[in-house]
């Protein structure tokens, strides 16, 4: 009988949001849930990987025989990330990393004052671009989430990071996305397009890791 799809894969994933602390008690985030990558790690080590979970803070259980990682900021996911980068051969960037975070968070609460407030934020790494241009570089897919013209801003990431896949999903569409159960993708290669319609987030992780055990090989 055939070898499950991904045996003796490594796999290294990011899931979840990033929290930026602005003070002690507030942050900057996203409605990331996780659930989309929990779920490609759940079916890539039901596939046959070895899989490591690098996830934001998010609510849900850890998927059997998963390594996971728990980080809160997106510096501490870029540190986890390249922690355990050696020896991986595939990379997925799930994670809804903040792009940025508050130059100098204060070390107190910040107290209410004036009407109105300024707060400077400065530019996280991004993880996924650093990824890409490492060398020997794991298969490297990254997520896309847009609101409007997914198709040109997928091909975009994808060039402009060097990605060997990008997986666009449209999160402005009611029930899908952040936050939702189900989801579809728009998975773009230098070679072409695949559409993966609308469907459970497990069902979504198993197709796009067979597009990736097949596309790779
Ligand atoms: O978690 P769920 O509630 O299940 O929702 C799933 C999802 C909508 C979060 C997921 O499907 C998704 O689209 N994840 C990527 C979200 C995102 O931040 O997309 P982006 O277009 O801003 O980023 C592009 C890519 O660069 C992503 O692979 C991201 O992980 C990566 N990135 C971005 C910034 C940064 N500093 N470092 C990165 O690695």
């Amino acid at each position: 009988f055939a070898a499950p799809l991904l045996q003796g894969q490594k796999i290294l994933l990011t899931a979840g949001p990033t929290r930026e602390a602005i003070d002690p008690v507030r942050y900057i985030s996203n409605h990331s849930s996780g659930k989309m990558g929990f779920a490609l790690a759940s079916a890539a080590a039901s596939m046959g990987a070895t899989v490591t979970l690098v996830s934001g803070p998010v609510t849900l259980p850890t998927p059997t025989g998963v390594q996971r990682i728990d980080v809160e900021s997106a510096q501490q996911m870029f540190d986890a990330v390249m922690a355990h980068l050696p020896e991986q051969q595939i990379f997925i960037g799930c994670a809804a990393v903040a792009d940025y975070r508050a130059a100098t968070p204060a070390a107190s609460k910040i107290k209410k004052s004036q009407d109105t407030m300024q707060l400077q934020l400065v530019r996280n790494p991004d993880i996924l671009a650093t990824v890409a241009a490492q060398t020997p570089k794991p298969f490297t897919v990254g997520f896309a989430a847009e609101t409007h013209d997914l198709e040109q801003y997928a091909l975009d990431k994808l060039q402009r990071k060097h990605l060997d896949m990008i997986a666009a999903n449209d999160v402005s569409v009611a029930g899908l996305g952040f936050n939702a159960d189900d989801n579809a993708l728009k998975v773009f290669t230098k070679d072409g397009c695949h559409e993966l319609p609308a469907t459970d987030k497990l069902s979504l992780a198993n197709q796009l890791l067979t597009l990736i055990a097949n596309y790779k090989n």
